[in-house]
């Protein structure tokens, strides 16, 4: 059973069937600076990490915006972007992640990786893009049914990313295991009971750096390796804590976004048919509206380097903050009835999905691109798609995901 109103339990997500946002409406309306106290039964899910201090959560698009735009007085690094308090083991391998780092650090890392998500970049990459979209929908358009998260969504983000990282193709199908097992923490039946999969993941970066070494190439982790930081190459653990950070964040959250497209499109039967009446008009826009209504991302966490106040509420130095981006993403100071979904919504856009600030995420471009690419695919081939069957969501604290969502549709040839 959920503890009814407290964030860090992971069955409240999927007993909601997604983000709370009952509670979220409650407490952005009276108290939009909420603290969620500890949980006496709460069980690591990671050694190393426990919850014993309570949070602030923000719920208010205003507060979650200025709070990640203000790395000086709400740090990553501090405490790091993960909600758990951390072993200082755990706590230096999180700083070693490009989500972690110190500001100067961050500063240099960031330019290191960000020409392979640059527009030019992309451009020369879509080309491949499309081809994989279309072998996926190529491996399920003639069946007629699939389960849509493994046999479809999953397999576009993984492929790009392990292709943007100079991974061996020979290695794909293990880092997609891999990353699956990482990302699923909180469930009590879950594969990866000893924790293997994210250090498994760490000895696959470090490995991959350690050829991209001897043998340069255009891939971001050959220019990682190669880079410098403040006269210095990057520590093994950095390279391959940004490999096992990309392993998650480039996989779970575009896969996700595509299922729950296809869910909402399901609920939404006016807005599928306005959708298909014109695919390339409304696809753009119908993707900012998913990512808006239904973010795969639930939350990260900042640190008060100093005592301080959010909104009127005062909060002391050390304390840490909530960022919700599904709350965020339906105030109604920023969107018109926030709980409708619509894809024609104009300011659909303005959600903070991606998140903002200096840690704003590094491949939206890339994703806005695979999802238009998948999607114009499906939609294209197998235009009856639809959930057939229960769904099943993932138990967690960090991501709303999908883990089990069976479609059908009629079969291409028969169509
Ligand atoms: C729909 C898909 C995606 C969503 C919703 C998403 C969401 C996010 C969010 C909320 C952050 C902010 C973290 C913070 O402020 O602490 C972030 C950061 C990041 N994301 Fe994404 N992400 C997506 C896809 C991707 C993809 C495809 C990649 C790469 C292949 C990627 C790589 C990154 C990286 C490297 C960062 C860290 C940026 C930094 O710390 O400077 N993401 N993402």
């Amino acid at each position: 059973m959920p503890v009814a109103d407290n964030l860090i339990d992971p069955d409240l997500i999927p007993s909601c069937g997604g983000p709370p946002h009952h509670l979220f409406d409650a407490w952005r309306e009276n108290d939009p600076v909420h603290w969620n106290p500890p949980v006496d039964s709460y069980r690591n899910p990671q050694p190393g990490a426990s919850l014993t201090q309570g949070f602030w959560v923000l719920t208010k698009h205003q507060d979650v915006t200025e709070v990640s735009r203000n790395q000086e007085l709400f740090s990553s690094w501090e405490g790091s972007p993960v909600i758990w308090d951390l072993e200082p083991e755990q706590l230096a391998h999180q700083r070693a992640n490009i989500m972690g780092m110190k500001p100067k650090d961050h500063l240099a890392v960031k330019k290191l990786v960000l020409p392979p998500f640059s527009a030019a970049e992309l451009a020369a990459f879509r080309p491949e893009i499309d081809e994989v979209a279309k072998s996926i929908v190529d491996s399920v358009a003639g069946r007629g049914e699939c389960e849509f998260v493994f046999d479809v969504a999953s397999k576009l983000p993984v492929y790009t990313f392990c292709k943007l990282l100079g991974v061996p193709q020979d290695m794909y199908e293990t880092v997609f295991t891999l990353g699956n097992k990482a990302a699923d923490t909180e469930n009590p039946d879950r594969a990866d009971e000893d924790n293997s999969a994210p250090l498994a993941l760490l000895e696959i970066g470090k490995e991959v750096a350690k050829e991209k070494l001897a043998k340069p190439d255009n891939s971001m982790m050959s220019r990682l390796a190669h880079g410098e930081v403040d006269g210095a190459k990057l520590p093994e653990d950095s390279l391959g804590m940004f490999f096992l950070t990309l392993s998650i964040a480039g996989h779970e959250t575009t896969r996700n976004t595509a299922v729950h497209f296809l869910r909402l499109m399901g609920e939404h039967p006016d807005q599928f048919e306005l959708l298909m009446s014109d695919l390339d008009r409304y696809l753009p826009n119908a993707v900012e509206e998913v990512l808006r209504y239904s973010p795969p991302v639930i939350k990260f966490r900042r640190t008060a380097t100093e005592d301080t106040e959010i909104n009127g509420q005062a909060v002391a130095k050390g304390d840490k903050i909530y960022l919700s981006y599904p709350a965020a993403n339906r105030d109604p100071a920023v969107f018109d009835d926030p709980h409708r979904f619509d894809i024609t919504r104009e300011n659909a856009n303005k959600h903070l999905a991606f998140g903002t600030g200096p840690h704003v995420c590094l491949g939206a471009r890339l994703a806005r691109y695979q999802l238009r690419a998948l999607l114009t695919e499906i939609y294209t081939r197998i235009p009856d798609i639809h959930p057939d069957g229960e769904m099943e969501m993932l138990r967690s604290i960090w991501f709303n995901a999908v883990i089990r969502m069976p479609v059908a549709f009629t079969p291409e040839a028969a169509a």
